[in-house]
């Protein structure tokens, strides 16, 4: 039988253990704050915005929001960082990507006090993480090895193919994978558009992570007998719903069901862990603020 890993209950398992750190933080006077940034109206990013609120309110952290129009200049936005650098109630923030053509998001996230970056996107604590030595573990590559310590798949040794070199998820995941660490100690490959033969190299491994962001592309005839499968992929595909989308994710869940030993569902797999992780590097901001 497939194991089907269920990212919600991990999720809230995780969010009930960070209750605790939560209210002994807001005892002492420092109850975590974390704000959302987001330029523009794009539905998708108010939705996750949203989820991001409503996830603090339930743990108890102070949530905050920073609205900017979609057509204001960059300096705009700079002075929206610049006063959340400034706010001691705001111990972590993210500006929700993407950002309008006209702004450049690698400003943006250099003008971040890397204190308060718990996305872990500014290049300090990219450098950090590199050198085996993570501030904030970015949250969806965070939430990944969480869902693979908890389904008891232990990494070292082991051949993990990542499909997907984005700095937010492959990059990051590779490395944290790479480190000999507990959850570290793998061997990694790193696919992308340009890679011959994806299926070789997915067929070969005993961990796929798909984070590529095409819908289904990774179908059971690419999947090892008995490998694990996580699946980053929100993606959303045209379907006669009532909202007239389907979320799917980068593997054809049905083929590779049947060859996986555990696999990871979307929805309600990844995608629950990232907004989790998010959570907990906002209780890490705070403790290291508190200092
Ligand atoms: N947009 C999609 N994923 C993310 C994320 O992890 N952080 C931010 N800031 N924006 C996103």
């Amino acid at each position: 039988m497939t194991e089907i890993i269920d990212g919600n209950a991990v999720a809230s398992q995780i969010r009930d253990d960070l209750t605790a750190a939560i209210e002994t933080l807001a005892d002492a006077g420092a109850r975590p704050g974390l704000a959302t940034v987001l330029m523009g109206d794009d539905p998708a990013s108010q939705t996750y915005v949203n989820m991001k609120q409503r996830d603090c309110e339930e743990v108890g952290i102070e949530s905050h929001h920073v609205d900017v129009d979609g057509d204001a200049s960059p300096a705009e936005l700079y002075d929206a960082i610049v006063d959340l650098n400034d706010d001691p109630d705001v111990h972590g923030y993210i500006v929700q990507a993407p950002v309008p053509d006209h702004v450049d998001y690698r400003e943006v996230i250099r003008r971040v006090d890397p204190i308060k970056d718990v996305d872990g996107f500014h290049p300090e604590n990219v450098g950090r993480l590199v050198a085996g030595d993570a501030r904030f573990r970015p949250c969806t590559p965070h939430g990944v090895q969480k869902l693979l310590e908890t389904a008891g798949v232990d990494t070292e040794g082991k051949d993990v193919t990542i499909v997907g070199r984005s700095d937010i998820v492959g990059k990051p995941l590779a490395n944290l994978l790479l480190q000999k660490a507990e959850d570290g100690n793998a061997t990694v490959t790193v696919c992308h558009s340009r890679t011959d033969d994806l299926g070789a190299k997915t067929r070969s491994a005993d961990v796929v992570v798909a984070a590529v962001g095409v819908p289904e592309l990774i179908d059971g005839s690419m999947i090892g007998e008995g490998a694990v499968v996580i699946d980053v992929g929100v993606n959303r595909v045209d379907a006669d719903t009532e909202k007239g989308y389907e979320l799917v994710g980068d593997v054809e869940f049905e083929s590779a069901k049947e060859q996986a030993s555990a696999i990871t569902p979307v929805p309600g797999g990844v995608g629950p862990m990232t907004r989790a992780m998010l959570l907990y590097n906002t209780v890490k901001a705070a403790s290291l603020q508190e200092d």
